[in-house]
């Protein structure tokens, strides 16, 4: 029986670590798109791509040799052979992952990647981005939209990168990438029929369990 469980949500909203533990409970396969785009993104700083070039950048997406984890119990993420796990989430690839995420034709590629891989999982998945409820997923069994403060989510962002940067550099990269990121998809708002969840008095386990009430409702 198919179950996509399709969850979209701002940067610092709780979304992957909360994602991969819905789908490691229900026995569900896992995506996480934003770790594509941001393979992407290595890829073409690492040939020199010029990201103000969409056909370029596009062409990158369609080359791109990519192989990313889809269990929940174990998160890798190869490009050409080459782990990037870690080097996707250096703050050179974070600043730089919103010129690739808004190239319309790349973003056509990296989305017909993941509707393959929700199809060769027999549509058993949790996948959680930005557009899954609304683009990649909108038949999905259930789409939810989690939601955290402003506040909220600055702190989680800041506990992630381990507390090495000033509150004010944190609060002005995150707020620059949700703003450019929003120019292409809305994730600010649920679409019709998405379930809000809003995490922002919530800790790990009681988002956790909020979540999987959704999905057994
Ligand atoms: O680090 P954070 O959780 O904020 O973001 P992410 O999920 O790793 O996604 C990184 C970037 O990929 C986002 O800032 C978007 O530019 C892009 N993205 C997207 O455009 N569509 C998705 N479905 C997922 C991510």
């Amino acid at each position: 029986r198919p179950l996509v469980v399709a969850i979209d949500g701002p940067s610092g909203s709780g979304k992957s670590s909360v994602s991969k533990e819905v789908a490691r409970r229900l026995s569900l396969a896992y995506l996480d798109t934003g770790a594509m785009y941001r393979a992407l993104t290595w890829y073409c700083l690492d040939r020199g791509t010029d990201l103000a070039d969409a056909s370029a950048v596009e062409l990158a997406a369609e080359e791109l040799p990519l192989d990313i984890s889809t269990s929940p119990h174990a998160e890798y993420v190869r490009v050409d052979g080459t782990d990037v796990t870690d080097a996707i989430r250096e703050p050179a690839i974070s600043s730089a992952v919103s010129a690739v995420a808004t190239t319309l034709g790349a973003r056509t590629e990296l989305i017909r990647r993941q509707r393959a891989l929700i199809e060769k999982h027999n549509r058993r998945m949790v996948v959680e981005g930005r557009d899954i409820t609304t683009v990649v997923a909108p038949a999905a069994q259930v789409r939810m939209l989690l939601t955290a403060s402003e506040e909220a989510r600055l702190r989680r962002r800041g506990i992630q990168l381990g507390g090495t940067q000033s509150a004010e550099q944190l609060a002005a990269q995150v707020t620059q990438r949700d703003a450019k990121d929003s120019t292409v998809v809305n994730f600010t708002q649920a679409a019709d029929g998405v379930v809000t969840l809003d995490s922002s008095e919530l800790d790990f386990e009681e988002t956790v369990s909020a979540a999987l009430r959704i999905v057994t409702k």
